[in-house]
């Protein structure tokens, strides 16, 4: 008989949601609790959000900007299944933060909005995921309104992400023509009848078989025929499904629905639930450690200060790899080389911290940190090992940092260094003799923005960033690499990382590949290395 860890590991998913902004993310999410029985009415996400707004001046920024600074964990339950969905920040910038939660999620759901297809957002995020070779299923929301061909964006998919589709339901109109999806594995029409909840409460399900005679009566001779005509394409011309091929993200699962009017959100969470790995394996210095393991480990993906000004406290967030959390236990941090006690454990749902007294595999938990935590730090019972890397990602904007005043220097430097372990900024240092300014890359431009505000309300010092004219940074590797004479030729700057780790910053495509081209010796690496996923046979059951 399976042990309460393994029966807990099998029921678990973690995953996070990646989108271009406006796309719908936020209704998915809020319906995916809706369904989840975690809130009543939908709409209660956007209404905490709005009272947040009240409380926390550290939102202030993200009220005058209406974005959103911060990321959330949500934890529900749906169908026998523990569900934690890692939320990533949905502004239309975004930082290093959102690709590093990807590196806590062991499946993606990719959302494109119908009559946009991929976006920039979506690509980048995309490439993320691939890199790690995480499941991705698609959603492809907002059928209610005029969208594009279906073929079109499976097309898009391919051309632009590299990644064929297998379509697990197909529309049937869009916009006032919406009729429904038809799921292809059950072959069944899921008939569309729009309510006038505006999607507040679950969606009533109106089953209709293939080849019954209600099918006829629901949709027009024309719908039909053109509802047949694509199937046959689809089976005849499309790929096999496979579980294994989708575990390695070779195809992506597709759905199509409307999350604003709850449309197709339970048969995706059905499927999504059965083909999602349950938490995975991932590799150490000591080899592969599996969820099932006794001992507890985990690791620390985000770092978050101020979450709540009254109290300014700093959350490092855990995810759970093996064994079992229990309230007020201690592990071993392998960085510092001792036992730590892992103080004030929370989990979330939206922005509500509720303290926990256990968690497992695949869970987030939130711990308080008085600063002795570090992103990457592994949290292990007994012996010390190291889980692979969390990556740092190349950031593509960067700029040198100066105290307006002189006098504040030090409170810009402490507030820098908060920062950048959390993950908001990097910090590189210019060589050469003398004290000299820091130089801050970030992955969106955006992200300059949150520094220069937080470092100022945060910590006290103004602070004036001239911008750089760089847009790739490349930790270089190679035996022939001295970093103080490699050659300058005005197009790139050399730096050193926060590890003394040199990187040559370049000025564009055409400066990187000309330095690629001389220096064929050499790597040029856009981040560190990946955390290793180990699947699970393909062939599994779900719990
Ligand atoms: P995001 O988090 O990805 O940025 O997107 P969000 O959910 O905030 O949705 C962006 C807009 O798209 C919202 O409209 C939302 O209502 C709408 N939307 C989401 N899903 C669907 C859908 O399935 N169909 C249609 N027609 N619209 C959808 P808004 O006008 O910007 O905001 P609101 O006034 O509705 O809150």
């Amino acid at each position: 008989m399976a042990s309460e860890l393994e029966r807990e590991v099998a029921r678990r998913r973690t995953f996070a949601i990646i989108s271009h902004p406006d796309a719908g993310k936020t209704t998915l999410t809020e319906k995916l609790l809706l369904y989840g029985g975690a809130i009543h009415l939908a709409g209660s996400v956007k209404a905490r959000r709005a009272r947040r707004h009240a409380t926390s001046d550290w939102m202030e920024l993200e009220k005058e900007r209406g974005i959103s600074v911060t990321s959330s964990v949500l934890q529900f339950p749906y169908a026998g299944h523990a569900v934690n969905l890692l939320d990533t920040p949905g502004h239309q910038d975004f930082s290093e933060d959102t690709y590093r939660t990807l590196t806590a999620a062991d499946s993606a759901v990719m959302l494109i909005d119908a009559a946009k297809g991929v976006e920039p957002q979506t690509k980048k995020l995309f490439q993320v995921c691939r890199m790690r070779q995480i499941p991705i299923f698609t959603f492809v929301n907002k059928l209610d309104r005029y969208g594009r061909e279906p073929l079109s964006l499976m097309d898009e998919l391919e051309q632009v992400l590299g990644i064929r589709a297998f379509p697990m339901n197909w529309p049937i109109g869009s916009g006032p023509e919406f009729r429904g999806v038809y799921d292809r594995r059950a072959k069944v029409l899921h008939l569309f009848e729009g309510d006038q909840s505006h999607g507040e409460r679950e969606v009533k399900e109106h089953l209709v078989p293939a080849g019954s005679v209600e099918l006829r009566k629901v949709l027009s001779e024309r719908e039909l025929q053109r509802l047949q005509e694509d199937i046959e394409l689809l089976d005849v011309g499309g790929d096999e499904f496979s579980r294994e091929k989708c575990d390695r993200a070779l195809i992506t699962p597709l759905f199509f629905g409307s999350a604003m009017t709850n449309f197709g959100v339970r048969p995706f969470l059905d499927a999504f639930l059965t083909l999602a790995p349950p938490p995975l394996e991932r590799l150490s210095t000591k080899g592969p450690v599996r969820p099932a393991d006794t001992r507890f480990s985990g690791f620390v993906f985000k770092i978050q200060a101020n979450m709540d000004p009254a109290h300014r406290d700093r959350v490092a967030f855990l995810r759970v790899v093996s064994g079992r959390y229990v309230k007020g236990m201690s592990a071993y941090n392998t960085r510092l080389g001792k036992e730590v006690r892992l103080a004030k454990p929370s989990q979330f749902l939206a922005a509500e911290r509720t303290a926990i007294e256990d968690a497992w595999p695949g869970d987030v938990i939130g711990l308080f940190d008085p600063g002795q935590y570090r992103i990457g730090d592994t949290l292990a019972e007994g012996a010390g090992f190291e889980f692979e890397g969390v990556p740092r990602f190349s950031p593509e904007h960067f700029a040198v940092v100066r105290a307006k005043d002189p006098l504040r220097r030090k409170q810009m430097e402490k507030g820098l260094e908060q920062l950048s372990e959390e993950g908001t900024v990097q910090i590189f240092h210019q060589l050469g003799m003398g004290m000299k300014d820091p130089i801050v890359g970030v992955v969106g431009a955006l992200q300059l923005e949150v520094l220069q505000y937080r470092v100022q309300h945060e910590y006290g010092a103004d602070i004036l960033l001239d911008r750089l004219p760089y847009s790739h940074a490349r930790w270089v590797v190679g035996p022939s690499f001295d970093p103080k004479s490699f050659d300058w030729e005005g197009n790139r700057q050399t730096v050193e990382d926060r590890d003394g780790k040199p990187l040559v910053l370049f000025r564009d495509d055409w400066a990187l590949d000309h330095a690629k081209e001389k220096h064929p010796e050499l790597q040029f690496l856009s981040a560190a290395p990946q955390l290793r996923l180990v699947f699970p046979d393909p062939s599994r059951q779900s719990p």
